[in-house]
């Protein structure tokens, strides 16, 4: 029997590349960069299976390229608003995304931009670089604290859970949060508590994003969020950039409303050079490395192997994002 024909849109970690390789007649895109659109609607005609990334816009128009066998779309990302799942149910095409493997990771690049942005810390580095270094100075480069503050968790999924924790656990902070669902275990283990969204701007410090990005996502940080919340606090996001007005972010930084921000994600990826997001000292950007870890990075690539050989072969997917 031929093997399924499938089109894996960049280079993944051997993890996952190797058994795809073996059970598949895959194409690797190998290009540092992501495919062009041209690029992906030609090579992706006469899949049975598409390994994307979340550079890739999954929609109406791939999957016709694609053709009617299309059967399975895996997503080398938890996230998946790159996809039109609604039309990928609708042709019963199955999605998969990797949940899990980077919920740590993705907690610590929250954490680590929570200090890097309280504590002014690329700011300072900046500083010694310039040779402005002159002495110790008991004025200069004043961060914020971080011990028994309030941190406000947008979206208490089990990365904003791992983050809390880290809150909590490491500076005894108080944990707020808002989403759609109560998440009964961060208020046993953590104290945490369900506010409204008013609340947790008027109430928390420090206010960290990992809510998924949809339309009652998009631009949910906006020019009036960011009036209600503290002069003091710190925004950090290692989400969905669209999460995010980026203008209000910059006028809320540049006029004083927030005292800094902290960002794993923009919109678009990357910024163009000249956001002045990239270059604000109280504004501190990562270029999308919450997973980027060993571990993460190859249980992505097992986890999104799987789910294409197991859609390819009409089994169910260890992780299916369709309703
Ligand atoms: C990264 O942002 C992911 O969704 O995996």
């Amino acid at each position: 029997m031929p093997k399924p024909r499938v089109l894996v849109t960049r280079e993944i970690p051997a993890a996952g590349l190797d058994k795809v390789l073996a059970h598949c007649d895959a194409e690797v895109i190998r290009d540092p960069l992501p495919p062009s659109r041209a690029t992906l609607l030609e090579k992706v005609r006469g899949c049975d299976g598409l390994l994307s990334l979340l550079t890739e816009r999954i929609d109406a128009e791939v999957m016709d390229a694609a053709g009617p066998q299309l059967k399975v779309v895996s997503n080398f990302a938890v996230g998946f608003n790159n996809i039109d799942i609604a039309e990928a149910t609708r042709r019963g095409i199955k999605v998969g995304n990797t949940p899990g493997v980077l919920t740590d990771a993705t907690a610590d690049i929250a954490f680590a931009l929570l200090i890097a942005a309280a504590r002014r810390i690329v700011e300072s580095v900046d500083y010694a670089r310039a040779k402005k270094w002159k002495t110790w100075e008991p004025l200069g480069h004043i961060g914020a604290d971080l011990q028994n503050k309030t941190i406000g968790i947008v979206g208490m999924g089990r990365i904003g859970y791992a983050m809390a924790k880290r809150c909590r656990g490491g500076w005894d902070m108080n944990v707020l949060y808002y989403g759609r669902s109560r998440n009964e275990e961060a208020e046993r283990n953590l104290g945490a508590r369900l506010v409204d969204f008013e609340t947790l701007l008027a109430e928390s410090d420090f206010i960290s994003v990992h809510t998924v990005m949809n339309d009652s996502t998009k631009h949910l940080f906006n020019a009036d969020a960011f009036r209600k919340m503290k002069r003091s606090a710190i925004f950090i996001n290692t989400a969905r950039g669209g999460i995010v007005d980026e203008s209000d972010l910059t006028a809320a930084l540049r006029n004083g409303d927030i005292f800094a921000a902290g960002l794993d994600v923009t919109d678009p990826e990357p910024p163009a050079f000249d956001n002045p997001l990239l270059h604000l000292p109280n504004c501190v950007v990562a270029p999308h490395i919450g997973s980027a870890t060993v571990s993460s990075r190859n249980g992505m690539a097992e986890i999104a192997a799987d789910n294409l050989l197991a859609g390819l072969a009409g089994q169910p997917l260890r992780h299916c994002v369709n309703p």
